[in-house]
């Protein structure tokens, strides 16, 4: 995507300038993914030919926990299909995530126990592992690295995507709305399609590396100087792109206390449980 830029500057733009880490090992592959960012805007060119399965098998190719692939894709590609997934994760007010319909697919990454509780119960064994948290997480896990290792391969090509989480909003009708077996369940989207060049899409900046780095122990200290220092980052970045001035500060402090950010995801565990999983 980004073949033409240059290492000091996709380091400055992850970072900014001030907080760019100083040594860094680098090759095309470190370079693809400091290229990131998500594309919010898409053209009406279709996906090439092979695409798809291009992406699968990226996907399949990322660590799967104890190799037992618990997870499926659901690409939708349908246009009214399409349409009703968007009407899902539109949020309350009906306006958002509006490039689920605008590209041509949105891959559903799925959690799923099904497969290998049907193999269990066909030869009269009980799955009782899949009743606890871990086969869970485990089968969340692994769908939520496959979709990354298919995002990775989508870049690669020039695709554009996003993450669409807001899938876990109506995460109930979704399931029947693309005839999900029990114990399985959307983790995310992820939109696939051409970049619209008329819009530019720009590498958003990330917390200096000591706020996330820990050496041996955790060490939570000096986060507000770094959490400061990012913000001047985040600042230029938002004006640069026109957008709303916010802090960071206040975009996690209203994730965390508005329920507005939930939009119907508060009822996801009620659902997972009534799809199947357990929780113990
Ligand atoms: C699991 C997950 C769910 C996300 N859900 C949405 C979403 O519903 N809608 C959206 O526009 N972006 C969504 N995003 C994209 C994030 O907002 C985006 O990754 C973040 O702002 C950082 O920007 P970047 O990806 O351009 O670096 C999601 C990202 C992840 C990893």
């Amino acid at each position: 995507m980004s073949q033409t830029i240059t290492k000091e500057q996709l380091i400055t733009a992850r970072y900014g300038a001030e907080n760019a880490p100083e040594q860094m090992i680098w090759n095309e592959q470190i370079a693809g993914l400091l290229s990131h960012r998500s594309v919010r805007h898409y053209s009406d060119r279709p996906l090439p030919q092979g695409c798809l399965e291009t992406l699968v098998a990226a996907a399949q190719s990322a660590s799967t926990s104890s190799n037992l692939q618990q997870w499926s894709v659901v690409a939708v590609t349908d246009p009214a299909l399409k349409a009703e997934v968007r009407a899902l994760a539109a949020g309350s007010n009906g306006q958002a995530n509006g490039y689920i319909e605008q590209a041509p697919a949105i891959l559903l990454w799925v959690a799923d126990l099904s497969r290998s509780h049907a193999i269990t119960e066909a030869d009269g064994l009980t799955p009782e592992v899949h009743d606890y948290l871990d086969s869970f997480l485990m089968a969340s896990v692994d769908a939520a690295l496959a979709a990354q290792n298919a995002t990775v391969a989508a870049e690669s090509i020039g695709l554009g995507t996003v993450y669409i989480g807001a899938t876990r909003n109506q995460a109930k009708a979704l399931a029947a709305l693309i005839d999900l077996p029990p114990r399985s369940y959307v983790v995310c989207g992820l939109v696939v399609g051409w970049p619209d060049d008329a819009y530019a899409s720009d590498i958003r900046p990330r917390l200096p590396q000591p706020v996330v780095l820990h050496h041996n122990r955790y060490d939570a200290g000096n986060l507000d100087a770094h959490v400061q220092a990012y913000e001047a980052t985040f600042h230029a970045f938002r004006e640069r792109l026109g957008m709303k001035d916010k802090t960071w500060k206040q975009a996690v402090q209203s994730a965390a206390t508005s329920m507005d950010y939930m939009d119907g995801r508060e009822a996801l565990r009620a659902t997972l449980e009534a799809r199947g999983f357990g929780f113990k």
